[in-house]
């Protein structure tokens, strides 16, 4: 009975009636990967609709994306260029919110974040507004990355916490839900972010916003099959962006210190 999972035990008991979830997938050059990870994902969670945002892959994803639309749940959102995984999930969102959707989920399309985690994701939203999927939580765990990659994640996220001063583990996740009423609220309008720095964004404004953020533990599995569209300017837009951020906050406490002295 699949629907306890999600729904039969109220998990949106707090959420609008009706509890409407859509996963956003965003994709680019995952042609293998999207046919399976769609599968899982509807069989595992078969309340959820889901919309995939291709920036026009060169592989032909986009078509493939397409024919999954045959299933009522599935929607697709065809963008013109690669313009990056900020500005495919701020389109994605702005699909979402039009249309009334209560949760919205980011899951990426290449096997990395399990479908059937996601379960766990939406219960821990009856007491939070952003639900962070953390590999850095106790019972979180990395799968098969090179150590290369463990030490860049694990240091951007050092750098992001001693940076902002935030106690969220993994701020740079890629798997996490949250509330439609808090992406309302967060300015959607003003994110400038266009790389993987869009998932520190995000989290951010949530804490700066007073929301409530929890992470749950995942797996994450590096994929099989692909390439990472990770890059030298995606890093290099994390690491000033985060600065900026910093020196924004510390330099906003400061001025608040001095404001309540005199
Ligand atoms: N539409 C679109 N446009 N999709 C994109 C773009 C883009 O410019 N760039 C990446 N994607 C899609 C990929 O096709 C995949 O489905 C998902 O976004 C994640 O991209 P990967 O390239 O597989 O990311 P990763 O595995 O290196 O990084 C993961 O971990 C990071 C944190 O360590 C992701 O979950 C990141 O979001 C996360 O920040
Ligand atoms: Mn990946």
């Amino acid at each position: 009975m699949p629907d306890a999972d999600v729904r039969g035990d109220n998990v949106f008991a707090d959420l609008p009636a009706s509890g409407r979830v859509i996963v956003i997938v965003p994709t680019y050059n995952e042609r293998e990967n999207l046919p399976r990870i769609m599968e899982r994902l509807l069989v595992s969670v078969p309340q959820v609709d889901v919309l995939v945002v291709d920036d026009s892959s060169p592989d032909g994803t986009g078509a493939i994306a397409d024919d999954l639309a045959a299933d009522p749940r599935v929607h697709v959102l065809h963008r013109a260029a690669k313009n990056g995984l900020g500005a495919a999930y701020l389109a994605g969102f702005g699909w979402a919110l039009e249309r009334g959707y209560d949760a919205v989920v980011e899951m990426d399309a290449d096997g990395s974040h399990a479908p059937e985690q996601l379960p766990r994701l939406l219960h821990a939203m009856a007491h939070a507004d952003l639900v962070i999927g953390s590999r850095y939580v106790p019972g979180g765990s990395v799968v098969n990355w090179p150590a290369s990659r463990q030490v860049l994640s694990r240091g951007a996220n050092l750098y992001t916490r001693l940076a902002l001063g935030s106690g969220v583990r993994d701020m740079t996740a890629g798997y996490r839900a949250y509330r439609a009423d808090v992406l309302r609220r967060l300015h959607l309008e003003d994110v400038a972010s266009q790389g993987y720095c869009f998932q520190v964004d995000l989290a951010w404004r949530t804490i700066r916003a007073g929301l409530r953020v929890a992470e749950v533990p995942i797996t994450f599995t590096e994929r099989q099959i692909g390439s990472s569209k990770m890059s030298g300017s995606i890093m290099t837009e994390a690491f000033t962006s985060i600065a900026v951020w910093a020196v924004r906050h510390r330099w906003a406490q400061l001025w608040g210190a001095v404001g309540r002295r005199r």
